[in-house]
């Protein structure tokens, strides 16, 4: 990509659209071309097309979705499918029809089987029953992910996509409703230590496993696959290194300072017992993340403190 090229990140206000502005504006690139979901409705068919014809991106970053948590997932079932077809079949189609060289699509983990095995290989997809929960949100990834390989088998667009695992970073989402287990945890030992609790409740037993990967590091890996990927098969982007949520709990206390006990509420259910991703292709391409969890968590609780803070 030259550094003047006309670059398009949907869902620039989200935590990983806003991550993808982040390294391309460090890395030199100048035209960086956004909309927010009140200027341009993705799920708009000809004001997607409308856009597309005017400003005539070279490159597309795919960011925009509708994204939540299990509960979310699981409520918002309709919504979850509906809105993000929607997106990705507008951006994809148009991106073809007005000839964009090159764009890349976010899905997420969870479009892999349930009892896929573990850590998880790209070639996994479609082997087996997706996790009822989210189902609606995984099809249309894979629907995604699909929409891609068959644009370039039809018409031979460079289209990609990458597949992350858990994020966290600036911008996340602390909303206790619809938050991913990480934030959720932020939010609940901050709130625990300002309010002197003695004790902070977790769901489930602690016991499984998951992978954590700072949006910083996503968002360098999908320039990273921009620049030097140009395959069919999408790619994992992960650190290829879990934790126990017993763990991550215990890491996020002490980041917070929080001195009080954790109690774990076994009746709440654990979810699949580990997800963590196979990252053996993007290392073989040359790519590895840079940002260990415990720093990355430290960095993300300051930034929670200063926005709580301001908004207080
Ligand atoms: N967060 C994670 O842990 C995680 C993990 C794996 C994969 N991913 C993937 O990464 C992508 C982005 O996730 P995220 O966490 O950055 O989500 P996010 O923070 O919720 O941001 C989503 C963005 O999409 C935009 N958007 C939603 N509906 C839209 C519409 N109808 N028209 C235009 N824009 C719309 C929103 O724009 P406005 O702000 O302007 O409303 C928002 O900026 C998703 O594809 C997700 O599957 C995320």
């Amino acid at each position: 990509m030259e550094k003047k090229a006309k670059i398009y990140v949907a869902g620039h206000r989200g935590m990983v659209g806003s991550a993808i502005v982040r390294e391309l504006t460090q890395s030199g690139f100048t035209s960086i071309v956004t909309r927010n979901s009140a200027e341009l409705d993705l799920t708009t068919q000809d004001a997607v097309h409308l856009f597309f014809e005017k400003e005539q991106p070279e490159y597309v970053f795919l960011a925009a979705a509708k994204v939540g948590g299990i509960h979310a997932n699981n409520t918002f079932r309709a919504d979850f499918l509906y809105r993000n077809l929607m997106i990705e079949a507008n951006v994809i189609h148009s991106a073809f029809t007005t000839g964009v060289k090159k764009l890349l699509f976010l899905g997420s983990s969870c479009i892999y089987p349930k009892l896929a095995p573990q850590p998880l290989k790209e070639e996994s997809l479609l082997t087996g029953l997706l996790e009822p929960t989210n189902e609606p949100y995984a099809i249309a990834k894979i629907s995604g992910i699909k929409l891609c390989e068959a644009y370039r088998d039809q018409y031979g667009c460079n289209f990609i996509s990458a597949m992350p695992t858990n994020l966290y970073g600036p911008n996340d989402n602390y909303d206790l409703m619809n938050s991913h287990v990480l934030p959720a945890l932020i939010r609940k030992f901050h709130e625990a230590k300002s309010e002197g609790k003695n004790t902070v409740e977790v769901w489930g037993t602690g016991s499984p496993l998951r992978e954590f990967l700072h949006v910083d590091d996503l968002a360098k890996a999908c320039l990273f696959l921009m620049e030097n990927y140009n395959e069919k098969l999408f790619v994992n982007v992960g650190t290829g290194e879990d934790l126990t949520i017993k763990s991550l709990a215990e890491l996020v206390k002490k980041v917070t300072g929080y001195t009080g006990e954790i109690v774990w509420n076994t009746s709440k259910p654990d979810g699949t017992p580990r997800k963590l991703m196979d990252v053996s292709r993007i290392h073989s391409m040359g790519w590895k993340h840079q940002i260990n969890l415990a720093d990355g968590i430290a960095s993300v609780y300051k930034e929670y403190q200063q926005r709580h803070f301001q908004s207080a």
